[in-house]
């Protein structure tokens, strides 16, 4: 079908249906709509899903990350270790306690931190290891729990991309050390916007709550006191309301995740694009992007996702190397760095997957895709 009978196709799309709508509908008609019941069931529903970890929700999985390296006690002086191939936001949540992020490069092939890199960049100074279930590819989990043991560092994994991906069939979030998810609306589900935290410390999910909220103690006279500088991530209950109707359709969109990601994989093999790892059945597919072979074709990244927008399809790029950005080139990073993210930085393009997508807007993204590789041909 021509581009001028569809409908745009963007990269990423949130599933609301009539009952999600209704529920905000009704909570918001209860006119308790800020931090309240719903964000109690909410929290209950997640740990229930993740072996009963303690679990709290916030404003944002940015605000989740700062909130779990302060509740660690991480601040000035100390370093945590991140992939250089993710989301700005990891970075700038270290930045934000006063602790200085430390890049290593991510493994070519899946995208993950490569532990080997972050082993060999610990020092006195690391508190924490913060590695991306890239693309919701989870890291491996024997591999990172034992670097940080042996060190005696602390995890917080940045899952925000991997709510219901499994390792070796246990769930991201229902073991390990702190896991933050994100719920913004490209995500495999959304409150709009929105994170969580799961916890293997109860008392440490105290210690957030204080953190989400001000500082604020509550005293026995009935007055308040702030124990600590908090900010105010609390989530509303008007967005817990959809994260619990959400939650309940994940594994249903994650299927579907997965069967429009085996259409692209059978469409673009053979093509002269690099293809995303694989992975197995405990991949997510939060996003599907593979990598343009930019040294062959007469038309850079830019000009092809704005031939793709004329055709109906909307791209993203998932992600820039966070070193390259002008905050941290101001701290002295450079190209060559992080050879493996900055390749994967400059070539990655993210095509359309999202739980409503059809198996024939798949192809003809493929089709459109193919096409303008082949056009465009050195
Ligand atoms: C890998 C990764 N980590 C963290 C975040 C932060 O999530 P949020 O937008 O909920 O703050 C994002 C958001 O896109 C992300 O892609």
């Amino acid at each position: 079908m021509p581009a001028a009978n569809r409908p745009f196709i963007p990269f990423a799309r949130p599933t609301i249906d009539e009952d999600m709508v209704s529920a905000v509908a009704d909570t918001l008609r209860s006119l308790w709509i800020t931090t309240g019941p719903q964000v109690q069931a909410f929290e209950k529903a997640l740990s229930v899903m993740h072996n009963d970890r303690p679990t709290r929700v916030f404003t944002s999985a940015t605000a989740a990350l700062e909130v779990a390296l302060l509740t660690i006690g991480v601040g000035p002086g100390d370093e945590v270790i991140m992939p250089a191939q993710t989301f700005f936001s990891c970075a700038n949540a270290i930045m934000q306690t006063g602790a200085t992020p430390v890049f290593v490069d991510v493994d070519p092939l899946t995208r993950n931190m490569d532990l080997q890199q972050a082993k060999a960049a610990i020092t006195k100074r690391t508190k924490v290891l913060m590695p991306t279930h890239f693309a919701g590819h989870p890291m491996d989990m024997d591999a990172l729990y034992q670097l940080a043991h042996e060190n005696n560092l602390r995890v917080i994994e940045d899952a925000a991309l991997a709510i219901g991906s499994r390792w070796q069939n246990q769930l991201i979030g229902s073991f390990g050390d702190i896991v933050s998810f994100s719920f913004h609306p490209n995500k495999n589900i959304t409150t709009v916007e929105g994170g969580a935290l799961t916890f293997a410390s109860e008392d440490e999910a105290k210690v957030s709550e204080a953190f989400r909220f001000h500082g604020i103690k509550r005293l026995a006279d009935g007055t308040r006191d702030v124990t600590v500088l908090g900010g105010k991530f609390n989530l509303s209950d008007v967005n817990a309301r959809l994260g619990l109707l959400q939650l309940a359709r994940l594994d249903e969109f994650i299927e579907k995740r997965h069967l429009l990601v085996e259409r692209y994989f059978d469409r673009l093999q053979g093509s002269s694009l690099t293809l995303p790892f694989r992975g197995d059945k405990g991949h997510s597919w939060n996003f599907f992007a593979p990598l343009l072979p930019l040294d062959q074709l007469s038309i850079d990244r830019k000009a092809l996702m704005d031939e793709l927008q004329r055709h109906g399809i909307g791209t993203g790029i998932s992600y820039e190397a966070v070193h390259l950005t002008s905050l941290y080139r101001q701290r002295g990073f450079r190209e060559g760095d992080f050879p493996h993210a900055e390749a994967i930085g400059r070539s990655t393009l993210t095509l359309p997957l999202f739980p409503t997508l059809s198996l024939d807007e798949v192809d003809y993204v493929c089709d459109t895709l193919l096409q303008l590789l082949h056009h465009y041909k050195k």
